[in-house]
């Protein structure tokens, strides 16, 4: 067994001991400690979108990652610090960081045009960083179609969640170093929009590593389907993105997205209530973080 199939057997373990664990995570968890955690959050995440539109995309990718890692528990957290201060404001020592990054990055879709849905929450903290998890639990761009498939089932997300979700890449950027190889080697990518992608991106890795580009080229702040049209017109920025259209299973879920909006949102919201559910800390484990940075 390669290291990483062993750490996909095991993270699958994890998410089916988990399952049970997950009923316990309630959008009324706090209803009596804390009812005004909501509207901190909310305040806060509006004001930091208002100054800086793209940090609604890094919060909602930070909550994929945090998911994807090692259950929603705020290992890898790097943001969400003025949030923390401000919901410890309103209730010292209640609210867990892993709730806040759950609740902002609904905000952030919600506020930037996409759908709510009520978020559940009851999520502690863990008491170890687990840096090491992230690479190999969160695909890589360079992911072939199958590769994505394994490591969203190794997580419990079917292969439908795993087309809804990407969706999120109708929000924020993405680094040159992350697509150089899809608009330089691919064949399945559309010329003029290679091209253009090209002139921000030089061939040679080690310049503009760090150049920018958006995930959706005709609306990237705005929470909608465009991401799907850009697919079907093979326009998707990343390899693995343009993987979800490319004569294979997930054509035609694609294609229903493109037609309606609506599917794209419902699904998308089963998806990330899904993923929200992930071998959550619950009961007496873990703990509520003081700084979402550190361990207590
Ligand atoms: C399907 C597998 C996925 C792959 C391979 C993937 C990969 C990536 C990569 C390479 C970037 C650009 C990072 C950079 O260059 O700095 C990115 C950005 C982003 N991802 Fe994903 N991602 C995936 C799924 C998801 C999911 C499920 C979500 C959330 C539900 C998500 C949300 C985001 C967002 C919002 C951004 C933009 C972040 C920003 O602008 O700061 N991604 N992703
Ligand atoms: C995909 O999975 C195969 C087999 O497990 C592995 O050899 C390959 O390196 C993976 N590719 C990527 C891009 O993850
Ligand atoms: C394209 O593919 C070739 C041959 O596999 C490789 O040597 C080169 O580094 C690739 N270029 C990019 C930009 O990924």
């Amino acid at each position: 067994m390669t290291v990483r199939s062993r750490t996909i057997a095991v993270i699958f373990l994890l998410s089916l001991a988990g399952t049970s664990l997950a009923q316990q995570l309630s959008t009324s968890f706090y209803s009596n400690s804390c009812p005004g955690v909501f509207d901190a959050v909310r305040s806060v995440i509006e004001s930091a979108i208002a100054k800086e539109k793209r940090m609604g995309a890094s919060i909602l990718r930070l909550f994929f990652h945090d998911c994807f890692v090692q259950g929603c528990d705020a290992s890898g957290f790097e943001v969400i610090d003025a949030v923390k201060s401000a919901v410890e404001k309103v209730c010292p020592g209640v609210v867990s960081c892993a709730d806040i990054l759950a609740i902002a990055a609904r905000d952030s879709v919600v506020i930037l045009g996409g759908p709510n849905w009520d978020v559940k929450v009851g999520r502690r903290d863990s008491t170890t960083a687990s840096f090491s998890g992230a690479n190999n639990n969160i695909p890589p761009p360079s992911s072939g179609f199958a590769n994505l498939t394994s490591l969203f089932a190794a997580q419990g997300l079917s292969q439908k969640d795993m087309v809804a979700l990407s969706g999120a890449h109708t929000i924020g950027l993405a680094r040159c170093t992350n697509f150089r190889a899809h608009i330089y080697n691919d064949s399945d990518i559309d010329g003029s929009f290679a091209s253009s992608r090209q002139s921000g991106c030089p061939r040679t890795s080690g310049s503009g590593d760090d150049n920018l580009a958006p995930l959706d080229l005709q609306t990237p702040t705005l929470f909608e389907n465009s991401y799907y049209k850009n697919l079907v017109s093979k326009k998707g920025l990343l390899h693995s993105d343009q993987e979800l259209f490319n004569s294979g299973p997930t054509d035609a879920q694609v294609q229903c997205y493109v037609n309606s909006r609506r599917t794209f949102f419902a699904d998308f919201v089963t998806g990330i209530i899904k993923m929200g559910d992930i071998n959550p800390l619950t009961g007496s484990n873990g703990q509520i973080r003081n700084n979402c940075r550190r361990v207590n």
